[in-house]
Parts: C-alpha cells; sequence; structure tokens
C-alpha cells in the first residue's frame, strides 16, 4: 500500500473519506461531495445512526449517478477531540474499513478546522501514521492464503492544503512505524528460526543506519564474569550471544564536559524461548514463550527508529540473548552461580531466568556505559498479568523524575504504564541462607521481588524497569495494534527520549 500526501479536491473514482463533526456536520468536502451527489449523504446520514461521533463510521455504496466506488464517513466527534492519538485511530479505523475494497484507492479529505489544536498538515500526518500502524501483518509463513484475507489496497491518499508540510511530518512517524514493525517482526517468528545467534544478526543489520552493533559470544561473556547469564543458556544448543548497538546521533561540541555525553541505556530480555527449563513449564500455552524476547525485540526496534530519524541523542541498546531449555547440561534448582557484579544467586527456580539474565545485562551496561538512565524491559513475570492485564505494563523505579516522564509519555502515545513499588521490606524477601540472594522471592508480591532482584544490579543509576509480560502480545485488534505481536515500548521510549534528552 502507498501512503500519499497531496493537494486538496477528491477524485471521482474510487474511494473517498470524509469527515463528519456531530452532530452530523458534515465537513466542507463533504458538504461540496454531498451536493454533487443530490444530498446522497445526508440522506444516508438521516436514514441511519450515523451521529458523527467520535470513532463512527458510515459506508455508502457506489451513489447513483456518480463513478465513485464508496463513500466512508467518519465521525470526528467534537473540536476538541482531534489529537494525535485520535487521529492516528480513525486512520486505522479507514485502513480496516478499506483494507478488503477491489480496486483499492482510497483518498480522504482532510479540512482545516477551527479551534482545533492540530493543523490540516498534522492531522493528515497522524492519520497516515494510524494507517501504517494498522497496516502490520506478519504473514511471510503462510503459503496459500485465501484472497479474502489479503489487503487489496493499492494506494490511500491524503489530501490537504499544507500537503508537503503533512509530507515531512510523516516522514519522521514513518521511521518510528519502521521501528515498530521491526520490533513486531522479532516477536512474531517462530522459536525454530529466531534464537540467540539469528537474533543478533537481525540487531546487526541496524549497521546500515549507522548504529555500531557488537556481539558478544559466550567466551567473551565467560571472561566478563556473566555466570547468571550463562547458566540460564546453559542447558540450550544454542549458543547464548550479547548484543551491544550504539547511537550516537548528539552533535559534538568543544568544550563539553564527558558526563554530558553519556548514553542513555535500554536493556532487554532476549529469552528467545522460555521452556521453564528443568523447573519446566506446563504445555498449554507454552507457545507464547516464543515471544519471551520482547523486551529484547523493543530494544531494537527502538534503536532502528531512532537511528532511522537521525535522532540527536546518544543511545545504547543492549540484550541479553538466551534460549532457556531443559537437558543434561541444564541448570539445576539448587545451583548457586556468581554473577558480574561478583553477587552469588541460589537458582531455586530455572523458570525465573529472565532477571538472571538481565542482572549481567544490566551490571554489565552500568560499568561500560555508567549512563545517565538505564531502562530496561522484559517479559518478567506472569504476576504482572494478573496485576494489570494488557491495560498497563509495570514500572518500577529508583528515581521518581525518571517515572513521571516514563508515565506521561506512555499517556502520549497510548502506552500505558502503572508504577509499582519497591522497598527494603520486599528486598528482604530475596535473601537466601546459602548465597547472597536467591532468584524467587515467596508466594506473593512476585513482580516486586523479581524488580528487587533487578535494583540489586543498578546501583545508583537512574533506573526503571518495565514488565512488559502483559501487554508484549495481544489476542485482538485495537485501531492502530492489529492483534499479534504489539511493539508497545517503542514508541513510549521513542517519546520519552525525543522528549527530554534530545537537542532540538
Ligand atoms: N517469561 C516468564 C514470564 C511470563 C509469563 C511472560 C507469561 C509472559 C507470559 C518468566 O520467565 C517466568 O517464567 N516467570 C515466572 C517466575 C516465577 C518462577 C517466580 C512466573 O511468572 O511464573
Ligand atoms: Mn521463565
Ligand atoms: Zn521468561
Amino acid at each position: 500500500m502507498k501512503l500519499s500526501f497531496a493537494k486538496p479536491g477528491l477524485p471521482r473514482t474510487g474511494i473517498v473519506v470524509v469527515g463528519v463533526f456531530a452532530t452530523r456536520d458534515l465537513c466542507p468536502s463533504g458538504v461540496k461531495l454531498n451536493k454533487s451527489l443530490d444530498g446522497a449523504l445526508s440522506r444516508a446520514m438521516r436514514a441511519s445512526r450515523f451521529m458523527g461521533n467520535k470513532g463512527q463510521t458510515l459506508s455508502i455504496v457506489a451513489p447513483a449517478g456518480s463513478r465513485l466506488d464508496r463513500v466512508i464517513l467518519i465521525g470526528l466527534g467534537k473540536v476538541s477531540d482531534i489529537t494525535e492519538l485520535e487521529m492516528q485511530n480513525l486512520g486505522g479505523k479507514i485502513y480496516s474499513d478499506t483494507y478488503r475494497a477491489v480496486k483499492g484507492v482510497v483518498a480522504i479529505a482532510v479540512d482545516p478546522v477551527s479551534g482545533s489544536k492540530l493543523n490540516t498538515a498534522q492531522v493528515a500526518a497522524h492519520m497516515a501514521f494510524g494507517t501504517r500502524l494498522r497496516s502490520y501483518r506478519f504473514d511471510k509463513y503462510k503459503t496459500k492464503q485465501k484472497e479474502s484475507e489479503k489487503s487489496s489496497l493499492k494506494s490511500m491518499a491524503f489530501h490537504c492544503g499544507a500537503f508537503l508540510n503533512a509530507r515531512s511530518i510523516f516522514r519522521t512517524l514513518d521511521r518510528v512505524a519502521d521501528g515498530i514493525f521491526f520490533t513486531r517482526d522479532l516477536v512474531s517468528e517462530p522459536p525454530n528460526v529466531l534464537y540467540p545467534e539469528t537474533l543478533a544478526k537481525q540487531a546487526k543489520t541496524l549497521e546500515k543506519l549507522g548504529v555500531k552493533v557488537e556481539i558478544l559470544g559466550e567466551t567473551q561473556m565467560r571472561r566478563l564474569g556473566m555466570g547468571a547469564l550463562l547458566g540460564v543458556g546453559q542447558g540450550s544448543i544454542r549458543s547464548s550471544k550479547l548484543v551491544v548497538m550504539q547511537w550516537n546521533g548528539k552533535p559534538k561540541k568543544r568544550g563539553q564536559k564527558s558526563k554530558d555525553n553519556s548514553p542513555l541505556a535500554f536493556v532487554g530480555k532476549g529469552v528467545t524461548f522460555d521452556t521453564g527449563g528443568i523447573s519446566i513449564k506446563p504445555s498449554a500455552g507454552m507457545e507464547d514463550m516464543k515471544w519471551d524476547m520482547g523486551g529484547s525485540g523493543v530494544v531494537i526496534g527502538l534503536m532502528k527508529a531512532l537511528a532511522g530519524r537521525n535522532a540527536k541523542v546518544n543511545v545504547v541498546g543492549i540484550v541479553g540473548l538466551v534460549e532457556n531449555m531443559p537437558g543434561g547440561n541444564a541448570q539445576r534448582p539448587g545451583d548457586i552461580v556468581t554473577s558480574m557484579s561478583g553477587q552469588t544467586i541460589e537458582v531455586l527456580n530455572t523458570d525465573a531466568e529472565g532477571r538472571l539474565v538481565l542482572a549481567d545485562a544490566l551490571w554489565y551496561t552500568k560499568e561500560r556505559f555508567k549512563p545517565r538512565i538505564m531502562v530496561n524491559l522484559a517479559t518478567l513475570t506472569g504476576a504482572i498479568i494478573v496485576s494489570l492485564g494488557d491495560k498497563h505494563a509495570g514500572l518500577f523505579s529508583n528515581n521518581d523524575v525518571l517515572s513521571e516522564r516514563l508515565m506521561k509519555a506512555g499517556e502520549e502515545v497510548n502506552e500505558l504504564l502503572w508504577r509499582l513499588p519497591l522497598s527494603s521490606e520486599y528486598d528482604k524477601l530475596i535473601n537466601s541462607d546459602a548465597a547472597d540472594m536467591k532468584n524467587i522471592g515467596g508466594r506473593g508480591a512476585g513482580s516486586i521481588t523479581a524488580a528487587q532482584f533487578l535494583q540489586r544490579f543498578v546501583d545508583k543509576t537512574p533506573w526503571a524497569h518495565l514488565d512488559i509480560a502483559g501487554v508484549t502480545w495481544s489476542k485482538s485488534n485495537a485501531p492502530t495494534v492489529p492483534k499479534g505481536g504489539t511493539g508497545f515500548g517503542v514508541r513510549l521510549l521513542e517519546r520519552l527520549v525525543s522528549s527530554h534528552y534530545e537537542e532540538k
């Protein structure tokens, strides 16, 4: 599908889309079209429940005396409903209403609206962004797709006055969409295809965008003392990897203190398949554990988005990649491993593996880069799904400013976070009799004890942990997120970076 921006004026053929405010108040392009169709649009509205409320649509088939295939009326609600997110949702809705249209040529009229927070260029660009986000598909393994399942959409054109401006706003959003799509692809790949080595190879493709990518193998990690990460991967025939991605987009100024140039760090859990190991999971639903690399997928997609839009910021992305398998050489419950930090860990459950991987990835990141902030993402606990479901990801942090910024960025892009507590009382629950700590707490507060565990590997670094187990995969379609891998976190962190850490 080709997305384009063009001057005002609708074509005489194909599908056209016009906006309607509540109550049944056609936009100027709609008024004009209605006249040329002898009032067919007003009659269709009167004959239906369509009021022009936010999100409502009405599809009118081939009006008599016209060469158009269809006119779609989209409800805009009130002028105050014209926001970036609402426009993205509308774009997504238009896509889902038209992607199976036979000729597949759609034109959308974007008229100026007085009193609106957004100008027409912004409206058009955000609608196009929503359309693109909704158009994502992962069907590369379907060899016999039914005609009715395919998208026949060929082109979608947004007609507005400032179309050149719209095109330039969209260009940036389109690069963010590239990052989100990369994440969705990685999360969707089956675990026989995507394992530590092949996931690292995917990260390596970012080099063509100017990202520096290093891949550490097991020998290097052993030399660094990463006993916690390596223990998780030792039961798998696939060897573990640690990938370090650096994007240095901040313009260099003379006489600047080196601290100002220290990067932002994003760290991801990349368990390419989590069987649970010797503490093996039940078979029902185990296939979901192919997306236990979701945190690393977000970090890689985020790097793609930032590099793609040439962000003026220094960022490192670090992902710990392992496969958690049972086997003759697998880690046993009761094993004690020594992490890179020197702290020892009693592994009481081999299924609490994500924190072991992150322990070494976080420590390594902090030691090597001394980052300004460090944010990690992980499909870490089933318990976060019990607490928050799929509406919010869990947020844990040692820093109130960073937490506020993350929550606000999340609201702005509709990737919501909910903060949960950390405290020394919870921290006590992971003390071990045999080692410095154990990798599971008691029966309660499973997501919090997991976060307390991570906190033991970040020192004083301003840090936040996002537990994305509930939001990484979706079973139903949403306006800009088709079911499947969501890419949750890419938009949120891209917004965090652009709002607070990037030179304008
Ligand atoms: N990857 C899982 C968490 C998970 C569960 C993610 C469901 C997505 C959906 C994690 O490694 C895990 O197994 N956690 C255990 C921890 C427990 C053994 C302390 C869990 O949540 O049950
Ligand atoms: Mn597990
Ligand atoms: Zn896991």
